[in-house]
Protein backbone atom coordinates (compact mmCIF):
# COMPACT_ATOMS: atom_id res chain seq x y z
CA UNK A 1 0.00 0.00 0.00
CA UNK A 2 1.34 3.63 -0.59
CA UNK A 3 2.55 5.90 2.32
CA UNK A 4 0.45 8.59 2.43
CA UNK A 5 1.42 10.06 6.01
CA UNK A 6 3.25 13.15 4.09
CA UNK A 7 -0.41 13.33 1.87
CA UNK A 8 -1.84 16.54 2.97
CA UNK A 9 -5.65 16.09 3.45
CA UNK A 10 -7.60 19.39 3.88
CA UNK A 11 -11.28 19.84 3.79
CA UNK A 12 -13.48 23.19 2.50
CA UNK A 13 -16.98 23.31 4.27
CA UNK A 14 -19.06 25.66 3.67
CA UNK A 15 -22.74 26.00 1.99
CA UNK A 16 -23.41 26.30 -1.90
CA UNK A 17 -21.88 29.20 -2.71
CA UNK A 18 -19.87 29.70 -0.13
CA UNK A 19 -16.19 29.67 -2.21
CA UNK A 20 -15.34 26.21 -1.69
CA UNK A 21 -14.82 25.43 -5.57
CA UNK A 22 -13.19 29.28 -6.33
CA UNK A 23 -10.89 29.09 -3.65
CA UNK A 24 -9.89 24.75 -3.69
CA UNK A 25 -9.06 25.49 -7.46
CA UNK A 26 -6.34 28.79 -6.50
CA UNK A 27 -4.99 26.57 -3.74
CA UNK A 28 -4.61 23.64 -6.14
CA UNK A 29 -2.45 26.03 -8.27
CA UNK A 30 -0.83 27.59 -5.20
CA UNK A 31 0.24 24.56 -3.22
CA UNK A 32 0.30 21.67 -5.74
CA UNK A 33 -2.93 19.80 -4.33
CA UNK A 34 -5.96 18.12 -6.12
CA UNK A 35 -8.90 19.56 -5.90
CA UNK A 36 -11.83 16.52 -4.85
CA UNK A 37 -15.22 18.09 -5.40
CA UNK A 38 -17.76 15.48 -5.03
CA UNK A 39 -20.24 17.78 -6.67
CA UNK A 40 -18.08 17.62 -10.27
CA UNK A 41 -17.70 14.13 -9.82
CA UNK A 42 -21.28 13.62 -9.64
CA UNK A 43 -21.53 15.75 -12.71
CA UNK A 44 -19.39 13.63 -14.28
CA UNK A 45 -21.07 10.31 -13.54
CA UNK A 46 -24.29 12.26 -14.46
CA UNK A 47 -22.86 13.02 -18.08
CA UNK A 48 -21.55 9.45 -18.67
CA UNK A 49 -24.44 7.91 -17.74
CA UNK A 50 -23.52 5.71 -14.92
CA UNK A 51 -25.68 3.66 -12.58
CA UNK A 52 -24.22 6.15 -9.96
CA UNK A 53 -25.14 9.21 -12.74
CA UNK A 54 -28.66 8.06 -13.10
CA UNK A 55 -29.50 7.32 -9.39
CA UNK A 56 -27.97 10.97 -8.38
CA UNK A 57 -29.97 13.20 -11.37
CA UNK A 58 -32.94 13.80 -9.83
CA UNK A 59 -31.47 13.64 -6.41
CA UNK A 60 -29.17 16.69 -7.33
CA UNK A 61 -32.08 18.48 -9.66
CA UNK A 62 -34.27 18.55 -6.57
CA UNK A 63 -31.20 20.23 -4.74
CA UNK A 64 -31.27 17.04 -2.11
CA UNK A 65 -28.12 14.80 -1.01
CA UNK A 66 -27.07 12.13 -2.89
CA UNK A 67 -27.02 8.76 -0.62
CA UNK A 68 -23.58 8.50 1.18
CA UNK A 69 -23.26 5.13 -0.15
CA UNK A 70 -22.51 6.63 -3.64
CA UNK A 71 -20.40 9.10 -2.57
CA UNK A 72 -17.94 7.73 -0.50
CA UNK A 73 -17.50 4.90 -3.34
CA UNK A 74 -17.09 7.74 -5.75
CA UNK A 75 -14.64 9.61 -3.50
CA UNK A 76 -12.65 6.27 -2.37
CA UNK A 77 -12.30 5.58 -6.43
CA UNK A 78 -10.99 8.90 -6.72
CA UNK A 79 -8.37 9.24 -3.78
CA UNK A 80 -6.93 5.76 -4.83
CA UNK A 81 -6.08 7.70 -7.85
CA UNK A 82 -2.00 8.13 -8.10
CA UNK A 83 -2.26 12.40 -8.16
CA UNK A 84 -4.11 12.06 -4.94
CA UNK A 85 -1.01 11.32 -3.06
CA UNK A 86 0.16 15.39 -3.36
CA UNK A 87 -2.53 15.85 -1.15
CA UNK A 88 -5.96 16.38 -1.70
CA UNK A 89 -8.19 19.65 -0.71
CA UNK A 90 -11.97 18.29 -0.57
CA UNK A 91 -14.94 20.40 -1.56
CA UNK A 92 -18.53 19.50 -1.11
CA UNK A 93 -17.58 16.00 1.14
CA UNK A 94 -18.10 14.87 3.19
CA UNK A 95 -21.27 16.21 3.90
CA UNK A 96 -22.88 14.00 6.59
CA UNK A 97 -21.51 12.58 9.91
CA UNK A 98 -21.78 8.98 8.20
CA UNK A 99 -19.52 10.68 5.73
CA UNK A 100 -17.13 12.09 7.75
CA UNK A 101 -16.58 9.20 9.37
CA UNK A 102 -16.03 7.04 6.54
CA UNK A 103 -13.82 9.28 5.49
CA UNK A 104 -11.49 9.22 8.77
CA UNK A 105 -11.36 4.89 8.20
CA UNK A 106 -10.36 5.03 5.09
CA UNK A 107 -7.68 8.14 5.80
CA UNK A 108 -6.34 6.17 9.14
CA UNK A 109 -6.01 3.09 6.69
CA UNK A 110 -4.00 4.98 4.53
CA UNK A 111 -1.53 6.58 7.47
CA UNK A 112 -3.17 9.79 7.38
CA UNK A 113 -6.22 12.23 8.46
CA UNK A 114 -7.54 15.47 7.93
CA UNK A 115 -5.48 17.64 8.73
CA UNK A 116 -7.53 20.73 8.59
CA UNK A 117 -11.33 21.37 8.39
CA UNK A 118 -12.10 24.79 7.01
CA UNK A 119 -15.62 26.46 7.88
CA UNK A 120 -16.15 29.43 5.37
CA UNK A 121 -18.68 31.50 6.97
CA UNK A 122 -21.11 33.31 4.84
CA UNK A 123 -24.83 34.55 5.09
CA UNK A 124 -27.02 32.68 3.51
CA UNK A 125 -29.04 35.42 2.11
CA UNK A 126 -26.29 36.39 -0.07
CA UNK A 127 -25.98 32.98 -1.66
CA UNK A 128 -28.82 32.80 -3.87
CA UNK A 129 -27.31 36.26 -5.56
CA UNK A 130 -23.90 34.22 -5.87
CA UNK A 131 -24.74 31.24 -7.19
CA UNK A 132 -27.69 32.95 -9.55
CA UNK A 133 -24.41 35.05 -11.43
CA UNK A 134 -22.65 31.97 -11.37
CA UNK A 135 -21.35 30.13 -14.98
CA UNK A 136 -18.35 27.80 -16.00
CA UNK A 137 -16.74 28.17 -18.93
CA UNK A 138 -17.50 25.04 -21.09
CA UNK A 139 -14.20 24.69 -22.54
CA UNK A 140 -12.05 24.23 -19.09
CA UNK A 141 -14.12 24.57 -16.44
CA UNK A 142 -12.75 27.94 -15.20
CA UNK A 143 -15.98 29.52 -12.85
CA UNK A 144 -17.20 33.07 -13.28
CA UNK A 145 -20.03 35.58 -11.73
CA UNK A 146 -21.92 38.12 -13.76
CA UNK A 147 -21.02 40.90 -11.16
CA UNK A 148 -18.20 39.71 -8.76
CA UNK A 149 -16.32 37.73 -11.56
CA UNK A 150 -16.12 38.50 -14.94
CA UNK A 151 -13.02 37.59 -17.64
CA UNK A 152 -10.85 40.47 -18.74
CA UNK A 153 -12.05 40.15 -22.16
CA UNK A 154 -15.64 40.23 -22.13
CA UNK A 155 -17.62 36.90 -23.31
CA UNK A 156 -14.00 35.01 -23.30
CA UNK A 157 -12.53 32.76 -20.94
CA UNK A 158 -9.59 34.24 -18.65
CA UNK A 159 -8.03 30.53 -19.28
CA UNK A 160 -8.73 28.84 -22.19
CA UNK A 161 -10.00 31.28 -24.26
CA UNK A 162 -13.19 29.41 -24.94
CA UNK A 163 -16.39 31.56 -25.70
CA UNK A 164 -19.01 28.97 -24.60
CA UNK A 165 -20.05 29.29 -21.17
CA UNK A 166 -22.64 27.27 -19.26
CA UNK A 167 -24.72 27.07 -16.11
CA UNK A 168 -25.38 24.93 -13.58
CA UNK A 169 -29.05 22.90 -13.53
CA UNK A 170 -29.61 23.01 -9.68
CA UNK A 171 -28.35 26.95 -9.66
CA UNK A 172 -31.80 28.33 -9.87
CA UNK A 173 -33.24 29.93 -6.73
CA UNK A 174 -35.75 27.27 -5.68
CA UNK A 175 -32.89 24.74 -5.69
CA UNK A 176 -30.38 26.90 -4.08
CA UNK A 177 -33.05 27.41 -0.90
CA UNK A 178 -33.05 23.75 -1.15
CA UNK A 179 -29.48 22.94 -0.96
CA UNK A 180 -29.34 25.60 2.06
CA UNK A 181 -31.69 24.00 3.85
CA UNK A 182 -29.82 20.74 3.65
CA UNK A 183 -26.26 22.42 4.49
CA UNK A 184 -28.17 23.44 7.26
CA UNK A 185 -29.57 20.14 8.62
CA UNK A 186 -27.17 17.11 7.46
CA UNK A 187 -23.89 19.02 6.34
CA UNK A 188 -23.42 21.98 9.37
CA UNK A 189 -23.37 19.56 11.99
CA UNK A 190 -19.91 18.60 10.48
CA UNK A 191 -18.63 21.85 12.22
CA UNK A 192 -18.87 20.37 15.65
CA UNK A 193 -17.58 17.34 14.66
CA UNK A 194 -14.03 18.62 13.65
CA UNK A 195 -14.11 20.94 16.52
CA UNK A 196 -14.12 17.94 18.35
CA UNK A 197 -11.01 16.51 16.79
CA UNK A 198 -9.28 19.79 17.08
CA UNK A 199 -9.01 20.31 13.31
CA UNK A 200 -11.38 22.82 12.76
CA UNK A 201 -10.53 26.23 11.32
CA UNK A 202 -12.86 29.14 10.61
CA UNK A 203 -13.16 31.98 8.44
CA UNK A 204 -15.24 34.73 7.49
CA UNK A 205 -15.92 34.33 3.99
CA UNK A 206 -18.28 37.31 2.76
CA UNK A 207 -15.36 39.29 1.58
CA UNK A 208 -13.74 39.80 -1.70
CA UNK A 209 -12.39 36.39 -3.25
CA UNK A 210 -8.87 38.12 -3.61
CA UNK A 211 -8.82 38.80 0.07
CA UNK A 212 -10.03 35.03 1.06
CA UNK A 213 -8.01 33.66 -0.63
CA UNK A 214 -5.07 35.68 1.02
CA UNK A 215 -6.73 34.46 4.18
CA UNK A 216 -6.99 30.74 3.23
CA UNK A 217 -3.08 30.66 2.35
CA UNK A 218 -2.27 31.86 5.74
CA UNK A 219 -4.08 29.01 7.33
CA UNK A 220 -2.74 25.79 4.52
CA UNK A 221 0.40 26.92 3.83
CA UNK A 222 1.97 26.17 7.19
CA UNK A 223 -0.36 22.93 7.65
CA UNK A 224 1.35 21.99 4.12
CA UNK A 225 4.85 22.56 4.69
CA UNK A 226 4.49 20.88 8.45
CA UNK A 227 2.35 17.38 6.61
CA UNK A 228 4.72 17.43 3.49
CA UNK A 229 7.95 17.94 5.72
CA UNK A 230 10.24 20.94 4.38
CA UNK A 231 12.11 18.59 1.75
CA UNK A 232 8.62 17.18 0.15
CA UNK A 233 7.43 20.76 0.14
CA UNK A 234 10.43 22.06 -2.02
CA UNK A 235 10.16 18.62 -4.44
CA UNK A 236 6.68 20.44 -6.25
CA UNK A 237 8.12 23.98 -6.24
CA UNK A 238 9.26 23.31 -10.14
CA UNK A 239 6.07 25.37 -11.16
CA UNK A 240 6.28 29.02 -11.09
CA UNK A 241 2.78 29.58 -10.36
CA UNK A 242 3.50 27.19 -7.35
CA UNK A 243 4.18 28.79 -3.66
CA UNK A 244 7.23 26.80 -2.57
CA UNK A 245 5.84 26.35 1.09
CA UNK A 246 9.30 26.60 2.63
P1 LIG B 1 -21.71 20.87 -5.23
O1 LIG B 1 -21.31 20.89 -6.64
O2 LIG B 1 -20.74 20.49 -4.19
O3 LIG B 1 -22.40 22.26 -4.91
P2 LIG B 1 -22.52 23.10 -3.54
O4 LIG B 1 -21.94 22.55 -2.31
O5 LIG B 1 -23.96 23.41 -3.48
O6 LIG B 1 -21.56 24.20 -3.74
P3 LIG B 1 -21.44 25.15 -4.95
O7 LIG B 1 -20.56 24.53 -6.00
O8 LIG B 1 -22.80 25.58 -5.41
O9 LIG B 1 -20.78 26.39 -4.25
P4 LIG B 1 -19.28 26.73 -3.92
O10 LIG B 1 -19.14 26.89 -2.45
O11 LIG B 1 -18.32 25.79 -4.59
O12 LIG B 1 -19.23 28.16 -4.56
P5 LIG B 1 -18.41 28.73 -5.81
O13 LIG B 1 -16.96 28.77 -5.48
O14 LIG B 1 -18.78 28.04 -7.07
O15 LIG B 1 -22.96 19.87 -5.04
C1 LIG B 1 -24.05 19.87 -5.94
C2 LIG B 1 -25.00 18.75 -5.56
O16 LIG B 1 -24.32 17.47 -5.66
C3 LIG B 1 -25.53 18.78 -4.13
O17 LIG B 1 -26.66 19.62 -4.00
C4 LIG B 1 -25.85 17.30 -3.89
O18 LIG B 1 -27.05 16.93 -4.52
C5 LIG B 1 -24.72 16.59 -4.62
N1 LIG B 1 -23.56 16.31 -3.77
C6 LIG B 1 -22.29 16.80 -3.92
N2 LIG B 1 -21.47 16.33 -2.97
C7 LIG B 1 -22.25 15.53 -2.19
C8 LIG B 1 -21.97 14.78 -1.03
N3 LIG B 1 -20.75 14.76 -0.46
N4 LIG B 1 -23.00 14.09 -0.46
C9 LIG B 1 -24.23 14.08 -1.01
N5 LIG B 1 -24.56 14.79 -2.11
C10 LIG B 1 -23.57 15.51 -2.70
O19 LIG B 1 -18.96 30.22 -5.83
C11 LIG B 1 -20.30 30.50 -6.24
C12 LIG B 1 -20.32 31.78 -7.08
O20 LIG B 1 -19.98 32.89 -6.25
C13 LIG B 1 -19.30 31.78 -8.24
O21 LIG B 1 -19.89 32.41 -9.35
C14 LIG B 1 -18.11 32.60 -7.72
O22 LIG B 1 -17.45 33.30 -8.76
C15 LIG B 1 -18.80 33.57 -6.74
N6 LIG B 1 -17.98 33.83 -5.57
C16 LIG B 1 -17.15 32.98 -4.90
N7 LIG B 1 -16.58 33.60 -3.85
C17 LIG B 1 -17.08 34.87 -3.84
C18 LIG B 1 -16.87 36.01 -3.01
N8 LIG B 1 -16.04 35.96 -1.95
N9 LIG B 1 -17.53 37.15 -3.31
C19 LIG B 1 -18.38 37.22 -4.36
N10 LIG B 1 -18.61 36.17 -5.21
C20 LIG B 1 -17.97 35.01 -4.95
Amino acid sequence: MRDYSNVPVLILLGPPGAGKGTQAKILEDHFGLVQLSTGDLLREAVAAGTDAGKAAKSVMEAGELVSDEIVINILRDRLGDPDCSAGVILDGFPRTIPQAEALSELLTSQGTQVHAAISLEVQDEAMVERISGRHTCDGCGEGYHEAFKRPVVEGVCDKCGGQKFRRRADDNADTVRRRLVAYHNETAPLIAFYEGKGALKTLDAMGEINAITDALRQIVRPIVVDVRGVHAATKTSNSSQMETTT
